[in-house]
């Protein structure tokens, strides 16, 4: 699976963000180990601060059908600027993949910036008993 097959799939996702408020639909595809793609859109709510981003639902759908070893995940927003992840995103997508690709598209799924979770988050919040 290629950065731009991802992005693809990306592209596909986010035909089905739900965005009628920010008018800024995101897509998100999650490649697994086993080759396994699971996406996400963004999912917005009339109580703003309940809105999903693309690539938590992405990472949670993952999650809840067994899934936790993430090789990449493409993202793919509005326009020609890249939509990088936001930091709850990365905080989240660092839980189980630091070393994760990240693959950052335009909305036409052409790739602008391939990077890693770590690099994009290189400190992640961990609970005090857990620090070193
Ligand atoms: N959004 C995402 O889907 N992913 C991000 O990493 C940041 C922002 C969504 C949330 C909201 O629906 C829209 O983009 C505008 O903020």
């Amino acid at each position: 699976m290629t950065a731009d097959e991802l992005l693809q799939q990306a592209l596909a996702a986010r035909d089905n963000a739900y965005a009628p408020y920010s008018h800024y639909a995101v897509g998100a595809a999650l490649l697994c180990a086993d080759g396994c793609i699971f996406t996400g859109s963004n999912v917005e709510n009339a109580s703003y601060g309940l809105t999903m981003c693309a690539e938590r639902n992405a990472v949670f759908h993952a999650v809840a059908e067994g899934r936790r070893d993430f090789c990449a995940i493409a993202v793919c927003g509005a326009g020609d600027a890249p939509a990088y992840p936001c930091g709850a995103c990365l905080q989240v997508m660092a839980e189980f993949a630091p070393e994760m690709a990240v693959y950052v598209g335009d909305d036409k799924g052409k790739l602008l910036t391939a990077t890693t979770v770590q690099a994009l988050l290189p400190t992640k919040f961990k609970l005090s008993q857990e620090r070193e």
